[in-house]
């Protein structure tokens, strides 16, 4: 039975507040730490510690010899202290006996080398031993803690994929195959799908096909796309192998730690496996817009969540390790990140790690607690959280209600990673979370879902360069509209199918008929350093040559009675299309050009061209926007279609710096300015003092309130 049907029976998490704590190696302590340890936690106010992530060689030192006594001392000295564990399978590193007896199990990389022991995250996931292996330890564990009233939740391996996506061995290319002999059946429907009449790649049977590993030049598109699904699925196999063993022996919940928009693991595909949902999220504290990612990294898990919980799993205490430089984070910004993700949906929050390590790699990332122990800032404010969490019971399981979505779609990414050009050098999900950016800093609560979620239950819809034509989310969209929706699609959006078959007789496919636009070709800037004046001085014929694709924006002028709400100078940034507005008939309005680019820029050879259209259709509207606009453009755009859908921010006219987030009846407000602000008073209860509000609510800097509000 699919999990999707076991709803009613989903195994459930029960939390009084939002759980606290972190990840605890006490492999790496002796005896005497973990008693200071756990006294330590119950003065920080833990109530959930992760064991056992990277255990595996302390737990099965010999092939096949487990001891499991040491980390069943834990368990029960974390469980007369009151401290919930969630208890890892420890597959994410096996130890040096597998590597050293079983090489095979040591994952081969893009160029043929087979990488070796003395990191982490060194198998194969096809390998049949290190599935064996991981799936005894698994069973093991689950067989003698399983029922153990100190342990809440499983957390199968860790971080699936955050160095190891793919495996280029022996194993996974006979698995590729076979895997693409069942998907296909016909090794000719495959040559169809695949387009092998390019430089005749044509195959005659499956077994002479390979992953795409290094080769003279670009690779097959569609088998690169393939084999972006078969590795996806790999892996999702080693997790659910994990999962069969622990369900037969223990009813507790099963989690898995996600990365954000992690590109290369289909998480909507894998969120439906999982009862609780987790997230590691490490936004970079010297990068003003870190709170930006927080939101969005919140607001993405929570629709995975898709009603269930979501927990953050792991965030640094205070700095990484692991970037080139590594900011410590702010006084008050550990409570206030915290707070930001309870505020998009979670209810909990985990840290990267208890103890901070002192030999390893990761010695110089942040703990719980610091080198430095009680001395250390970070060490006050890991104790103020806890208290700080324990009054905020109440959030728990409270939901989010926002009346705009964001459509994310994995495949398209991978679609879009595999495909050569037509540019090669977008971010993950970049436009997604341009539009959520914007959003966020509007103050406009947002879910983010993917492509086969309903979208007739949002006010507005953004479909942000969704690189695979989707039919089915086309016609939902289409009946959205009818009914009152204002869709926004930005460029490049369908311009292939799923095998990455170019979209012909215009891109947009079938979503051409409701934005009433087709896209011709691309047109995008690409952005050269302009010749200095010197070398001008010495260039005859280039400093007379205009190559309007150098430039880095493109202008556009707002046009047509619809024209954009601010007479403000709008601009695209490396992305253009070449659109033209499909001729309207009488039952058929057609689209109106909201505005056009006007020349300016790269823009030169597009003037007078549409940038960005409306059609009206039914109720609603779908706009079409043909390019990346910047930021403040975007904020124009998206203000005016919000107008148009009546989209209210979460409070009006905060001041700057400030987040506003809604959870049920609680209101969450994050200065995240240095000055001290006032937000006009609401009638409620601030819960981390008890006070009743007043006139106005002050937020000292990076300060942060949860007010439950009085109802009407
Ligand atoms: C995560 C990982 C943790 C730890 C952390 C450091 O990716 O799951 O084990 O390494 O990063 O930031
Ligand atoms: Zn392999």
């Amino acid at each position: 039975m699919s999990d999707r049907l076991n709803d009613s029976r989903r195994p459930v998490l029960h939390l009084d507040s939002p759980a606290y704590g972190g990840d605890w190696s006490p492999e790496q302590w002796d005896q005497a730490t973990w008693s200071r340890d756990i006294e330590l936690m119950i003065e920080a106010g833990v109530t959930m510690i992760t064991l056992g992530v990277f255990s595996w060689a302390r737990l099965e030192p010999k092939e096949g010899g487990y001891e499991l006594d040491w980390l069943a001392d834990v368990i029960d000295r974390l469980h007369a202290a009151g401290i919930a564990v969630d208890l890892a399978t420890g597959t994410a590193s096996p130890p040096a006996w597998m590597a050293v007896d079983h090489p095979e199990t040591l994952p081969v990389d893009f160029h043929g080398v087979r990488l070796g022991f003395g990191s982490r995250q060194q198998y194969c996931p096809s390998s049949p031993v290190y599935r064996e292996r991981s799936r005894a330890l698994a069973a093991q564990l689950a067989e003698r803690f399983g029922r153990h009233p100190g342990v809440v939740m499983w957390h199968i391996n860790n971080e699936y994929a955050c160095h190891t996506h793919e495996c280029f061995c022996d194993v996974c290319a006979g698995e590729f195959s076979a895997y693409l002999a069942a998907r296909y059946t016909e090794v000719d429907a495959l040559n169809a799908a695949w387009g092998t009449d390019f430089w005749a790649q044509r195959y005659t049977g499956f077994e002479q096909i390979r992953p795409p590993a290094a080769a003279p030049t670009l690779l097959s598109p569609a088998q690169v796309l393939d084999w972006r699904r078969f590795s996806n699925r790999q892996l999702l196999q080693c997790m659910t192998g994990e999962k069969a063993q622990i369900r037969e022996r223990s009813a507790l919940p099963i989690t898995t730690n996600f990365m954000g928009a992690f590109p290369w693991l289909d998480y909507r595909e894998w969120a439906q496996h999982l009862d609780v949902i987790t997230d590691d999220s490490y936004p970079d504290p010297a990068d003003p817009a870190a709170a930006a990612d927080v939101a969005w990294a919140g607001d993405l898990m929570r629709g995975l969540a898709a009603g269930k919980p979501w927990l953050l799993m792991e965030q640094a205490p205070g700095a990484v390790q692991w970037r080139e430089r590594n900011a410590a984070k702010r006084p008050g910004q550990l409570t206030q990140w915290s707070l930001a993700r309870l505020a998009h949906g979670a209810d909990g929050v985990l840290q990267f790690q208890w103890r901070q390590s002192v030999r390893g790699a990761e010695s110089f990332h942040s703990g719980m607690v610091p080198h430095s122990e009680a001395a250390s800032r970070v060490w006050q404010e890991t104790k103020a959280l806890g208290r700080e969490l324990a009054r905020l019971g109440p959030v728990i399981g409270q939901p989010t209600t926002a009346d705009v979505a964001i459509v994310i779609d994995w495949e398209s990414e991978w679609a879009r990673g595999a495909a050569i050009g037509p540019v090669n050098d977008a971010e993950p999900f970049e436009s997604a979370r341009q539009w959520h950016r914007t959003l966020w800093e509007s103050g406009v609560a947002v879910d983010v879902i993917g492509p086969d979620d309903a979208v007739d239950t949002y006010r507005a819809v953004i479909v942000p360069a969704l690189a695979i034509d989707r039919p089915r989310l086309a016609a939902r969209l289409e009946t959205a509209v009818g009914e009152g929706t204002r869709v926004v699609v930005a460029g490049p959006t369908g311009i292939v199918d799923d095998q990455l078959a170019a979209i012909t007789g215009g891109y947009l496919g079938s979503l051409r008929d409701l934005l009433g636009v087709r896209v011709i070709d691309f047109a995008p800037a690409v952005g050269i350093e302009p010749m200095s004046a010197r070398d001008a001085s010495a260039s005859r014929i280039t400093r007379a040559t205009i190559a309007p694709a150098s430039h880095e924006w493109i202008g556009i002028e707002p046009a047509g009675p619809l024209a954009l709400d601010v007479a403000s100078d709008v601009r695209g940034g490396r992305w253009a299309e070449e659109v033209v507005v499909t001729a309207a008939s009488e039952s058929v309005p057609g689209a109106a050009v909201v505005g056009t680019f006007d020349g300016r820029g790269a823009g030169v050879d597009l003037r007078g061209m549409p940038a960005i259209t409306r059609r009206r259709h039914g109720e609603g509207s779908a706009w079409y926007v043909a390019t990346d606009l910047d930021a403040a453009s975007r904020a124009v755009v998206a203000h005016s279609v919000m107008r148009e859908a009546d989209v209210r921010p979460v409070l009006e006219a905060l001041p700057d710096g400030i987040e506003a987030h809604r959870r049920g009846d609680f209101l969450f407000l994050l200065n995240h300015s240095d000055e001290a602000v006032s937000v006009p008073g609401m009638a409620g209860t601030e819960l981390l003092t008890d006070a009743e509000c007043g006139q106005t609510l002050p937020l000292a800097p990076r300060g942060s309130a949860v007010v439950r509000l009085a109802t009407a």
